[in-house]
């Protein structure tokens, strides 16, 4: 898939507030600061896009980004651009947030996960430097209550050597497997790499042309 462009559009505090429902889209989601936004901007192949932080939490509202792009294999002036959303979410499991903020979210999310009817599919980020998290398996278990599309994307893989990410990828996958009979499908990213770019990229264009 080829980026012919991409916009910010507009930051909302509830689905009912989102863009008109017309085109297909892609949410991200995770922990605080696992790499949302970072991985939103490396898609897009723009380091300005979506606003990234050292500091957790800095992604607080529903943020949709308006792409335009065109297949590998497009004929100049002829192949029609697909328009479609991307969706930088507000992290979870962040500890520096009251009770009554974190409920906030979670009505937030569930709503927007849940009502949201031209939402094809969820990215679920996981940092690759850690073992499996009990917050992030049980997001995903919630995931498979709701019966919501999602994929794996594990982030930060440039952090460590090849050999630790494997072994936390496969922690994280056998860890899912104690509840899930098929797991879906995943992608090892890096963002300062550009690691795993194809691959996402790929699959949402088979998912919009589906
Ligand atoms: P919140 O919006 O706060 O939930 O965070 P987020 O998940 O959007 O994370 P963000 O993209 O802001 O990145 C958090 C920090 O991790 C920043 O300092 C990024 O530069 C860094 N980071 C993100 N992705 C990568 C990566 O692939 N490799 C490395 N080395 N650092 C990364
Ligand atoms: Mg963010």
């Amino acid at each position: 898939m080829i980026i012919k462009s991409a916009k910010y559009l507009i930051s909302s505090p509830d689905f009912q507030q989102c863009p008109k429902p017309d085109r297909p889209e892609y949410a991200f989601i995770g922990r605080s600061n696992v790499g949302k936004s970072s991985l939103i901007n490396m898609l897009v192949d723009n380091q300005k896009l979506a606003k990234t932080s050292g500091t957790p939490g800095k992604t607080q509202l529903i943020n949709h980004f308006e792409v335009e792009s065109l297949p590998d294999k497009h004929v100049p002036g002829k192949t029609q651009t697909t328009p479609w959303y991307l969706v930088d979410l507000p992290g979870y499991g962040f500890a520096k947030v009251s009770q009554s903020q974190r409920k906030q979210w979670e009505t937030m999310i569930e709503n927007y996960l849940r009502k949201r009817e031209n939402l094809v599919n969820i990215f679920v980020l996981i940092d690759s430097r850690h073992a499996p998290q009990k917050v992030d398996l049980d997001f995903i278990n919630q995931l498979g209550a709701w019966e919501l599309p999602f994929c794996i994307v594990f982030t930060k893989a440039d952090k460590e050597s090849q050999k630790e990410v494997s072994k936390n990828v496969k922690a994280f996958l056998d860890a899912m497997r104690k509840t899930w009979q098929f797991l879906p499908q995943s992608f090892v990213t890096s963002a300062i790499k550009k690691m795993g770019r194809d691959k996402i990229l790929l699959f949402i264009d088979q998912c919009n042309t589906a």
